[in-house]
Protein backbone atom coordinates (compact mmCIF):
# COMPACT_ATOMS: atom_id res chain seq x y z
CA UNK A 1 0.00 0.00 0.00
CA UNK A 2 1.02 3.39 0.76
CA UNK A 3 4.01 3.11 2.69
CA UNK A 4 2.05 3.33 6.31
CA UNK A 5 5.12 3.44 8.92
CA UNK A 6 4.56 1.96 11.99
CA UNK A 7 5.59 2.98 15.60
CA UNK A 8 8.72 2.04 15.53
CA UNK A 9 9.97 3.18 11.76
CA UNK A 10 8.63 6.31 13.00
CA UNK A 11 10.92 6.89 15.86
CA UNK A 12 13.72 6.26 13.60
CA UNK A 13 12.22 8.62 10.90
CA UNK A 14 11.84 11.77 13.22
CA UNK A 15 15.62 10.79 14.41
CA UNK A 16 17.23 10.88 11.13
CA UNK A 17 15.08 14.09 10.25
CA UNK A 18 16.34 15.71 13.43
CA UNK A 19 20.31 14.73 12.22
CA UNK A 20 19.31 15.79 8.85
CA UNK A 21 17.93 18.92 10.08
CA UNK A 22 20.99 19.65 12.28
CA UNK A 23 23.55 19.47 9.09
CA UNK A 24 21.50 22.48 7.55
CA UNK A 25 21.69 24.40 10.94
CA UNK A 26 25.28 23.35 11.57
CA UNK A 27 26.33 24.39 7.95
CA UNK A 28 24.77 27.60 7.98
CA UNK A 29 27.92 29.94 9.35
CA UNK A 30 30.18 28.31 6.48
CA UNK A 31 28.09 29.60 3.85
CA UNK A 32 29.41 32.71 2.71
CA UNK A 33 31.50 34.93 0.25
CA UNK A 34 34.43 33.35 -0.85
CA UNK A 35 33.96 29.03 0.31
CA UNK A 36 33.61 27.23 -2.73
CA UNK A 37 30.56 24.77 -3.02
CA UNK A 38 33.14 21.28 -2.43
CA UNK A 39 34.53 23.12 0.89
CA UNK A 40 30.65 22.85 1.50
CA UNK A 41 30.14 19.49 0.60
CA UNK A 42 33.23 18.02 2.61
CA UNK A 43 32.08 20.34 6.13
CA UNK A 44 28.86 18.40 5.81
CA UNK A 45 30.06 14.97 4.40
CA UNK A 46 32.34 15.01 7.80
CA UNK A 47 29.60 15.94 10.46
CA UNK A 48 27.06 13.46 9.28
CA UNK A 49 30.24 10.16 9.03
CA UNK A 50 32.36 11.54 12.35
CA UNK A 51 29.59 13.72 14.32
CA UNK A 52 26.47 11.87 13.55
CA UNK A 53 27.65 8.83 12.56
CA UNK A 54 25.13 8.77 9.64
CA UNK A 55 25.25 7.83 6.12
CA UNK A 56 25.10 11.11 3.55
CA UNK A 57 22.30 9.48 1.55
CA UNK A 58 23.45 11.22 -2.07
CA UNK A 59 26.99 9.54 -1.94
CA UNK A 60 26.94 7.28 -4.74
CA UNK A 61 23.07 6.92 -5.35
CA UNK A 62 22.31 6.29 -8.96
CA UNK A 63 25.83 7.45 -9.00
CA UNK A 64 25.90 10.76 -7.40
CA UNK A 65 29.44 12.01 -6.44
CA UNK A 66 28.75 14.32 -3.50
CA UNK A 67 27.32 14.28 -0.38
CA UNK A 68 25.12 16.39 -0.51
CA UNK A 69 23.33 18.76 -3.40
CA UNK A 70 24.15 22.29 -4.13
CA UNK A 71 22.28 24.48 -6.39
CA UNK A 72 23.13 28.17 -6.99
CA UNK A 73 21.05 30.99 -8.72
CA UNK A 74 19.70 29.28 -11.59
CA UNK A 75 20.85 25.76 -10.49
CA UNK A 76 17.37 23.93 -10.05
CA UNK A 77 18.11 21.38 -8.20
CA UNK A 78 21.05 18.50 -7.67
CA UNK A 79 23.91 20.70 -8.31
CA UNK A 80 27.31 18.87 -7.57
CA UNK A 81 29.53 20.67 -4.93
CA UNK A 82 32.67 21.50 -6.78
CA UNK A 83 35.97 23.58 -6.27
CA UNK A 84 35.22 25.78 -9.26
CA UNK A 85 31.95 26.89 -7.70
CA UNK A 86 32.72 29.58 -4.99
CA UNK A 87 30.05 31.86 -3.47
CA UNK A 88 30.14 35.38 -4.00
CA UNK A 89 28.08 38.33 -2.61
CA UNK A 90 24.18 38.37 -3.91
CA UNK A 91 24.02 34.65 -5.13
CA UNK A 92 21.31 32.59 -3.48
CA UNK A 93 22.26 29.06 -3.04
CA UNK A 94 19.95 25.35 -2.14
CA UNK A 95 21.75 23.48 0.18
CA UNK A 96 19.89 19.56 0.08
CA UNK A 97 20.82 17.35 2.82
CA UNK A 98 20.14 13.96 3.26
CA UNK A 99 21.04 11.46 5.86
CA UNK A 100 20.14 7.68 6.61
CA UNK A 101 20.52 6.46 10.33
CA UNK A 102 19.35 3.06 11.75
CA UNK A 103 18.16 2.57 7.77
CA UNK A 104 15.76 5.29 7.59
CA UNK A 105 15.96 8.54 5.58
CA UNK A 106 15.57 12.58 6.15
CA UNK A 107 15.70 14.88 3.42
CA UNK A 108 15.43 18.57 3.84
CA UNK A 109 17.15 22.06 2.33
CA UNK A 110 16.88 25.21 2.74
CA UNK A 111 17.96 28.57 0.86
CA UNK A 112 20.71 30.68 1.59
CA UNK A 113 21.38 34.34 1.01
CA UNK A 114 24.96 35.57 0.22
CA UNK A 115 25.56 39.42 1.16
CA UNK A 116 22.66 41.36 -0.14
CA UNK A 117 21.16 39.18 -3.21
CA UNK A 118 18.54 41.64 -5.49
CA UNK A 119 15.33 41.97 -4.58
CA UNK A 120 13.52 39.84 -6.85
CA UNK A 121 16.09 37.04 -5.38
CA UNK A 122 15.05 38.12 -2.02
CA UNK A 123 11.00 37.86 -3.14
CA UNK A 124 11.46 34.50 -4.67
CA UNK A 125 13.20 32.83 -1.47
CA UNK A 126 11.04 34.35 0.64
CA UNK A 127 7.72 33.23 -1.95
CA UNK A 128 9.34 29.11 -2.26
CA UNK A 129 9.56 29.65 1.31
CA UNK A 130 5.59 30.14 1.96
CA UNK A 131 4.64 27.83 -1.13
CA UNK A 132 6.30 24.57 1.19
CA UNK A 133 4.52 26.36 4.56
CA UNK A 134 0.78 26.52 3.06
CA UNK A 135 1.38 23.28 1.00
CA UNK A 136 2.74 21.82 4.74
CA UNK A 137 -0.26 23.41 7.22
CA UNK A 138 -2.98 21.68 4.99
CA UNK A 139 -1.44 18.05 5.60
CA UNK A 140 -3.56 15.50 7.68
CA UNK A 141 -5.46 12.68 7.00
CA UNK A 142 -8.11 12.39 4.10
CA UNK A 143 -6.52 15.51 2.33
CA UNK A 144 -6.00 14.69 -1.36
CA UNK A 145 -3.02 15.07 -2.58
CA UNK A 146 -3.62 17.31 -5.17
CA UNK A 147 -4.51 19.80 -2.83
CA UNK A 148 -0.73 20.29 -2.10
CA UNK A 149 0.00 21.03 -5.44
CA UNK A 150 -2.67 23.23 -6.09
CA UNK A 151 -1.64 25.48 -2.97
CA UNK A 152 2.00 25.50 -4.43
CA UNK A 153 0.71 26.71 -7.83
CA UNK A 154 -1.85 29.60 -6.42
CA UNK A 155 0.62 30.70 -4.60
CA UNK A 156 3.31 30.98 -6.95
CA UNK A 157 1.71 32.05 -10.05
CA UNK A 158 -0.30 34.74 -7.85
CA UNK A 159 3.62 36.09 -7.51
CA UNK A 160 4.25 35.79 -11.05
CA UNK A 161 6.33 32.81 -10.50
CA UNK A 162 6.34 29.37 -12.18
CA UNK A 163 6.49 25.67 -10.30
CA UNK A 164 9.24 23.08 -12.21
CA UNK A 165 7.24 20.15 -12.89
CA UNK A 166 9.94 17.42 -13.92
CA UNK A 167 10.74 16.88 -10.47
CA UNK A 168 8.81 16.21 -7.26
CA UNK A 169 8.52 15.36 -3.99
CA UNK A 170 8.35 11.78 -2.86
CA UNK A 171 7.68 9.39 -0.04
CA UNK A 172 10.70 8.09 1.74
CA UNK A 173 11.69 5.59 4.32
CA UNK A 174 13.80 3.17 4.84
CA UNK A 175 14.16 3.62 0.65
CA UNK A 176 15.56 7.86 -0.30
CA UNK A 177 12.23 8.12 -2.79
CA UNK A 178 9.27 6.13 -2.77
CA UNK A 179 5.64 6.28 -3.53
CA UNK A 180 3.65 7.95 -3.41
CA UNK A 181 5.15 11.46 -5.88
CA UNK A 182 4.15 14.45 -4.49
CA UNK A 183 3.82 17.44 -7.37
CA UNK A 184 4.00 20.79 -6.76
CA UNK A 185 1.37 21.69 -8.74
CA UNK A 186 -2.26 20.34 -9.82
CA UNK A 187 -5.98 20.01 -9.11
CA UNK A 188 -8.19 20.22 -5.71
CA UNK A 189 -9.85 17.40 -4.66
CA UNK A 190 -7.92 15.16 -7.08
CA UNK A 191 -5.38 12.23 -6.39
CA UNK A 192 -4.99 9.64 -3.45
CA UNK A 193 -5.74 10.54 0.05
CA UNK A 194 -3.39 11.06 2.54
CA UNK A 195 -3.28 8.71 5.18
CA UNK A 196 -1.73 8.54 9.08
CA UNK A 197 1.46 7.36 9.05
CA UNK A 198 2.66 7.92 5.51
CA UNK A 199 5.80 10.04 5.26
CA UNK A 200 6.76 12.50 2.08
CA UNK A 201 8.50 15.08 1.31
CA UNK A 202 7.09 18.57 -0.17
CA UNK A 203 10.14 20.53 -1.66
CA UNK A 204 8.34 22.86 -4.66
CA UNK A 205 10.90 24.28 -6.78
CA UNK A 206 9.94 27.60 -8.36
CA UNK A 207 11.35 29.53 -10.96
CA UNK A 208 11.73 33.59 -11.44
CA UNK A 209 10.77 33.06 -14.84
CA UNK A 210 9.50 30.24 -16.98
CA UNK A 211 9.29 26.94 -15.35
CA UNK A 212 11.49 24.60 -18.47
CA UNK A 213 14.14 23.10 -17.25
CA UNK A 214 17.08 21.35 -18.74
CA UNK A 215 19.67 18.55 -17.52
CA UNK A 216 23.04 19.69 -17.70
CA UNK A 217 25.89 17.50 -19.80
CA UNK A 218 27.52 16.56 -16.15
CA UNK A 219 24.30 14.07 -15.89
CA UNK A 220 22.82 15.82 -12.54
CA UNK A 221 22.49 19.53 -12.64
CA UNK A 222 18.98 20.90 -13.72
CA UNK A 223 19.40 24.68 -14.60
CA UNK A 224 16.28 27.03 -15.72
CA UNK A 225 16.22 26.96 -19.54
CA UNK A 226 15.52 30.81 -19.49
CA UNK A 227 18.64 31.10 -17.19
CA UNK A 228 16.23 32.36 -14.52
CA UNK A 229 16.69 33.16 -10.54
CA UNK A 230 15.29 29.31 -8.80
CA UNK A 231 14.51 28.52 -5.54
CA UNK A 232 13.76 25.50 -3.66
CA UNK A 233 12.62 24.34 0.26
CA UNK A 234 12.37 21.05 1.80
CA UNK A 235 11.21 19.29 4.57
CA UNK A 236 10.32 15.92 5.22
CA UNK A 237 6.65 15.40 6.89
CA UNK A 238 4.64 12.99 8.92
CA UNK A 239 0.85 12.70 8.38
CA UNK A 240 -0.33 12.54 12.09
CA UNK A 241 -4.11 11.83 13.56
CA UNK A 242 -4.97 15.21 13.30
CA UNK A 243 -2.66 16.77 10.82
CA UNK A 244 1.22 16.73 10.18
CA UNK A 245 4.54 16.62 12.16
CA UNK A 246 7.75 18.31 10.49
CA UNK A 247 10.44 15.39 10.80
CA UNK A 248 13.20 18.27 9.34
CA UNK A 249 12.17 21.18 11.72
CA UNK A 250 14.93 23.23 12.75
CA UNK A 251 15.28 25.18 15.84
CA UNK A 252 14.84 28.70 14.27
CA UNK A 253 11.62 27.44 13.02
CA UNK A 254 10.29 26.43 16.94
CA UNK A 255 7.37 28.79 16.04
CA UNK A 256 5.38 26.55 13.69
CA UNK A 257 3.64 24.63 14.96
N1 LIG B 1 17.75 15.28 -1.94
C1 LIG B 1 17.15 15.21 -3.24
C2 LIG B 1 15.65 15.14 -3.01
O1 LIG B 1 15.16 15.98 -2.35
C3 LIG B 1 17.62 14.08 -4.07
C4 LIG B 1 19.04 14.16 -4.42
S1 LIG B 1 19.44 12.81 -5.35
C5 LIG B 1 21.06 13.05 -5.61
O2 LIG B 1 14.96 14.24 -3.39
F1 LIG B 1 21.49 11.97 -6.12
F2 LIG B 1 21.21 14.09 -6.41
F3 LIG B 1 21.64 13.32 -4.49
CO1 LIG C 1 13.56 15.01 -1.42
CO1 LIG D 1 16.35 16.68 -0.77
Amino acid sequence: MNNIKSQSDIKKMRVAGKLASEVIDMIGSYVKNGVSTEELNEICHNYIIDVQQAIPAPLNYKGFPRSICTSVNHQVCHGIPSKEKILKNGDIINIDVTVIKDGFHGDTSKMFLIGKPSILADRLCKITKECMYKAIEIVKPGLHIGDIGAVIQEHAHKNSFSVVREYCGHGIGESFHESPQILHYGVKNTGIKLEEGMTFTIEPMINAGKKNVKLLSDGWTVVTQDKSLSAQWEHTILVTKNGYEILTKREEEDCLI
